[in-house]
């Protein structure tokens, strides 16, 4: 080849370069995407592996945030206060959509039917009119239990705490393991601590806004503050239950060190896994309810935002719609236990096969209570969840706690 044909070759595939940049060919677009820890991360990026494959062009990558809601709230919190682009979209928890919006951290998604999503999800994510955010997926806090256990002390799931009471120390007594607790739930100051505090209280009958004003009962808040704090005073709970967050009480129950489990539905794909060492042994029920009260839980579940600050804001709807998706939805269910938000996935066979409670919990989840929806849910967060901590590390006393619920929600939510 002489070297005129060499240049000339050279200057045509030099003109395709320019061509191909000119018209967007080679253009690539990279989404950054804050997902929680304990929505399982690996098993979203299988998605966005099928979407990037489905979307040439599109790159996808996980930001992931700290260990609990909180910690990634703060993070956030500190992204967007500054206006800071790196982020696209962003997976929020279920009491953040109302917050994030009056914050104006995200951009409205437009023209989204929400119909086909459970109730409690269109409302959580339609602020003033306007859709804020999608679905990820649905969540509420169940009872795990060693079914072995139950079973070999002829003992059916408890349906009151008292009766979780009794059937710990029935199984305490028999098995004679001290490294076996009777019970675990989230003390630590952690977002699930709010959840803590609500259960008992809301199985009381009792409400914290009604009819958009503050309406609080101390003496059933004390009551659910002590009930918390002599599970572990009785040896029912162990003593540092204080210290005790989310994944810990996953990790102790998936260990085979724990009878009875307060968790949200992600713990149950992880209690399948190979290295679980209860896999066919866990049942999945209700929560308990206070005697004489009714069976309550609180409602959870994350959702997809688009951040105001995103420079391709497009492109990020469009991947919020696929990722908030029946089709997604299925496959998070069926590989990370994931409660599906479409109520027509609780009776798909492919979902019911992979895991088999969730045929009984679309009523759970759709009974399930909200935590209180307000833009200073941060606040109210606090004040709870720090309460709960102090009450059950000993340094306050269950009516003490309640009185400073009492007094630190009224100035944030009158
Ligand atoms: C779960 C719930 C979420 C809740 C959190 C608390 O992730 O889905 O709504 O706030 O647990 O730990």
């Amino acid at each position: 080849m002489n070297l005129e044909r060499i240049s000339r070759i050279a200057g045509l595939l030099l003109g395709f370069g320019a061509f191909a940049f000119a018209t967007g060919a080679c253009a690539e677009t990279t989404l950054k995407i804050f997902v929680t820890s304990q929505g399982q991360p690996g098993i979203w990026r299988t998605v966005l592996d099928q979407y990037e494959a489905r979307n040439p062009g599109v790159k996808v990558a996980i930001e992931l945030g700290g260990a609990t809601s909180d910690l990634q709230a703060q993070y956030l919190n500190t992204v967007l206060t500054a206006k800071d682009s790196s982020l696209d979209v962003l997976m929020l928890d279920v009491i953040r959509p109302a917050q994030f919006a009056a914050a104006g951290w995200t951009s409205p998604i437009a023209s989204e039917n929400m119909s086909s999503y459970l109730r409690a999800y269109a409302e959580a994510n339609t602020v003033d009119g306007k859709v804020v955010a999608l679905p990820a997926f649905a969540d509420s806090m169940f009872l795990y239990y060693r079914k072995d256990l139950l079973d070999k002390y002829g003992l059916q799931p408890p349906t009151t705490w008292d009766e979780l009471a009794a059937a710990a120390k029935k199984i305490a007594d028999g098995e004679q393991n001290p490294s076996l607790q009777g019970l675990s739930f989230q003390g630590k100051a952690i977002e699930g601590a709010v959840c803590t505090f609500l259960v008992p209280y809301w199985s009381q009958g009792k409400v914290v806004v009604k009819d958009g004003k503050f309406d609080f009962d101390r003496e059933a808040a004390a009551k659910s503050l002590a009930l918390w704090k002599n599970f572990a005073d009785s040896g029912v709970a162990k003593k540092n239950i204080a210290e005790v967050a989310t994944d810990d009480t996953r990790k102790e129950f998936q260990a085979g060190n724990v009878v009875f489990a307060v968790n949200w539905a992600y713990a149950w794909a992880m209690t399948q896994g190979a290295d679980s060492a209860v896999v066919g042994k866990v049942g999945v029920a209700r929560l308990p309810a206070v005697t004489g009260g009714e069976q309550a839980t609180c409602l959870g579940g994350w959702e997809w935002g688009v951040s105001a600050f995103s420079k391709h804001q497009e492109e990020a709807k469009k991947l919020v719609e696929y990722l908030s998706s029946p089709e997604v939805s299925k496959i998070m269910a069926i590989k990370g236990s994931l409660l599906p938000t479409y109520g027509k996935l609780y009776k798909d066979a492919d979902v019911i096969k992979a895991v088999p409670w969730f045929a009984d919990a679309q009523p759970i989840v759709e009974t399930a209570k909200p935590r209180p929806v307000t833009p200073r849910y941060n606040e109210v967060s606090e004040a709870i969840r720090t309460t709960v901590n102090a009450v059950l590390a000993g340094v306050t006393t269950p009516a003490d706690g309640a009185a400073q619920i009492e007094a630190r929600l009224k100035r944030i939510l009158r």
